[in-house]
């Protein structure tokens, strides 16, 4: 597999980084995930658009121009040997002795991009739902920023594993819900989606968008509010998406069925209309 790096393609396993960058140090950086569908990136601007806010974040310039990105992006997807596929781009602030404040002067960030097969959730998995647990959210306050250091995530989605679920999903406070370790997480209740609020404990995720434009273009009720934990508990449907994943159905909540137990109306209508959605995006010009 060719990856980019700094300006250079490479094969993956011929490209290095210093053991002094701050990404390897510190988690010193930002990413995206961008879904691929038939050689085309979904949603590019929005992606783009929420890398900005996320090096604002952190205080990082920007490496690249638009016109940069689209090259690199179009090279690695005219290079990949799947029509559908991901974008991981990952920039670090650079190698530098290790010092918790920035380089000063600064130094070169690292640009890192990769573009991988996408595995769409399988036909099974659509058909069943997929089980959840629920935690705690004990982040820390600027989970708006898609930055790289992600260990918290890491344990949390672990913790879904060991009991051989797909996600876990996160109460803050004991109060309230924020999202999935690594999607977000909307709550259906009376054929009314509820969504949780953008804000500084929850990533601005893309699909979220999306999810939020279809219901309002088909007259879906909804709703974007504070959803309390016991909402979550009482939910007809509990959705969750991701770029990877697009949209899934929870079916089970710490091992008790949610509504009854299968993918409920609310997720059948946003799931072929997310495929529509796709299909006249990736058709259009
Ligand atoms: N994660 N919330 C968190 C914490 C996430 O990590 C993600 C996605 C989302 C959904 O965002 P979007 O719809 O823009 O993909 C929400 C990516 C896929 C990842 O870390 O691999």
């Amino acid at each position: 597999m060719t990856i980019y790096l700094n300006g250079l393609y490479l094969p993956v396993e011929e490209a290095r980084i210093s053991v002094l960058d701050r990404g390897f140090i510190f988690g010193d950086g930002v990413y995206e995930v961008i879904p691929v569908y038939s050689r085309r990136a979904f949603r590019l601007s929005a992606h783009l658009q929420r890398l900005q806010r996320s090096l604002d974040g952190i205080r990082l310039a920007n490496p690249h121009s638009l016109a940069q990105w689209t090259s690199i992006f179009d090279e690695l997807i005219a290079q990949s040997e799947s029509d559908d596929s991901y974008l991981y781009l990952h920039i670090t602030r650079g190698a530098a002795p290790r010092d918790q404040a920035f380089p000063n002067p600064p130094v070169a960030p690292t640009v890192f991009v990769m573009c991988n097969p996408l595995s769409r959730p399988s036909a099974a998995l659509l058909a069943s739902g997929v089980c959840a647990v629920t935690a705690q959210d004990n982040r820390w306050l600027r989970c708006d920023i898609k930055a790289i250091s992600l260990l918290p995530n890491v344990l949390l989605r672990q913790l879904a594993v060991d009991a051989g679920c797909a996600e876990t999903v996160l109460i803050r406070d004991d109060s309230f819900l924020t999202e999935g370790s690594a999607s977000n997480i909307f709550v259906v209740k009376n054929g009314t989606l509820l969504a949780p609020p953008k804000d500084n404990l929850m990533l601005p995720g893309i699909t979220y968008d999306v999810i939020l434009e279809i219901a309002a273009a088909n007259s879906i009720p909804h709703e974007v509010r504070k959803i309390s934990k016991t909402e979550v508990f009482d939910a007809d449907e509990l959705l969750l998406t991701s770029s990877p994943k697009e949209v899934l159905a929870i079916t089970r909540l710490d091992g008790q069925p949610v509504g009854n137990a299968e993918p409920g109306p609310m997720f059948k209508r946003l799931y072929t209309l997310y495929q529509e959605f796709k299909r006249d995006v990736m058709r259009a010009p």
